[in-house]
């Protein structure tokens, strides 16, 4: 399957973010944790170079736990502060808080060294679309914080948010772009639906999906439908049949049974499923 991406604005997007990081000491990146490499893009490594840096695993409740663990632990070795959430929820509110303390606190004992008290650790919130920023920002900050407003020369034309005493927030994200030079991220990112579906085949995208969880999670799709698993294109004729999806003549649709399948897999009703491991990486 091809997956083609029109930049567009990614340029300027990019050249904001660059102008953007000036005014932070932290960028917290949220990636999704059904497929968190390819719901990154690796040119925030270099963008965010010098900075202190936490990952957040989003959308974990839509994610294998056991997986999770593994992805958190790998972020961990390569050096990333990392925290999972659902940011649909504040119940990850106080372990961010922490790590992003730890994540600065080279930051903080300089800031000491020199006699400067109190400054708060200024971050923001980073990631290609869909992965949540907007929910993070209005869940962890807009709700519970008040915007502490512009401050002439140092942050013209910024809107920070003050979490606590100690951490102040870009109000906008920054934007990245998904790296589609690979085409198992373009893959990857259409069956979590962070591709618009009009540019998708979406008869392709559930074979590519059914043979995913086939392989990955074995029984996954016979629980849910009540049907036999065998090969991808047997296991989508049977679900179209189990959920009885026809045409007007009364012939079985297996674009139906597609758009189906692949609807329940986003929306978590088949299950919670992590599509890629870090080792499929490591070439
Ligand atoms: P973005 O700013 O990075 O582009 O992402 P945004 O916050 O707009 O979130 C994209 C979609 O992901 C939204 O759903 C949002 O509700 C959902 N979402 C964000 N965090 C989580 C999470 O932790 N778990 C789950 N299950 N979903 C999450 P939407 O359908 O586009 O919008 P809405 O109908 O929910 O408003």
């Amino acid at each position: 399957m091809q997956f083609q991406w029109y930049p567009g604005h990614m340029t300027k997007a990019k050249r904001q973010m660059q102008e953007d990081i000036k005014l932070i000491d932290l960028i917290i990146e949220l990636v999704d944790a059904r497929t968190p490499m390819s719901s990154r893009n690796p040119d925030i490594d270099d963008l965010g170079r010098n900075k202190a840096r936490l990952i957040l695993m989003n959308k974990t409740d839509l994610a294998d736990e056991k997986k999770t663990e593994v992805w958190s632990r790998y972020f961990k070795s390569k050096g990333y502060f990392v925290v999972c959430v659902d940011a649909r929820s504040r119940g990850g509110f106080q372990q961010i808080q922490n790590e992003i303390m730890k994540a600065c606190k080279e930051k903080i004992e300089r800031d000491l060294r020199r006699g400067i008290k109190n400054r708060p650790v200024r971050a923001m919130v980073a990631g290609i679309p869909n992965v949540g920023k907007s929910t993070f920002i209005n869940t962890y900050a807009k709700k519970a914080c008040t915007k502490t407003g512009n401050k002439p020369g140092v942050t013209k034309g910024k809107q920070w948010i003050r979490l606590n005493k100690s951490v102040e927030l870009l109000d906008t994200p920054g934007i990245l772009w998904p790296k589609f030079d690979d085409q198992r991220v373009g893959l990857c990112l259409a069956l979590i639906g962070s591709i618009k579906d009009d540019l998708l085949n979406t008869d392709e995208l559930a074979m590519e999906l059914i043979q995913i969880l086939l392989r990955k999670y074995p029984g996954a799709l016979a629980d849910r439908y009540h049907i036999e698993e065998t090969d991808a294109l047997q296991t989508l004729m049977a679900v179209a049949e189990s959920r009885n999806c026809r045409k007007k003549g009364g012939e079985l649709d297996y674009s139906k049974a597609a758009v189906l399948i692949v609807e329940e897999f986003r929306s978590g009703r088949i299950g919670r499923f992590t599509i890629e491991m870090p080792k499929e990486w490591e070439s």
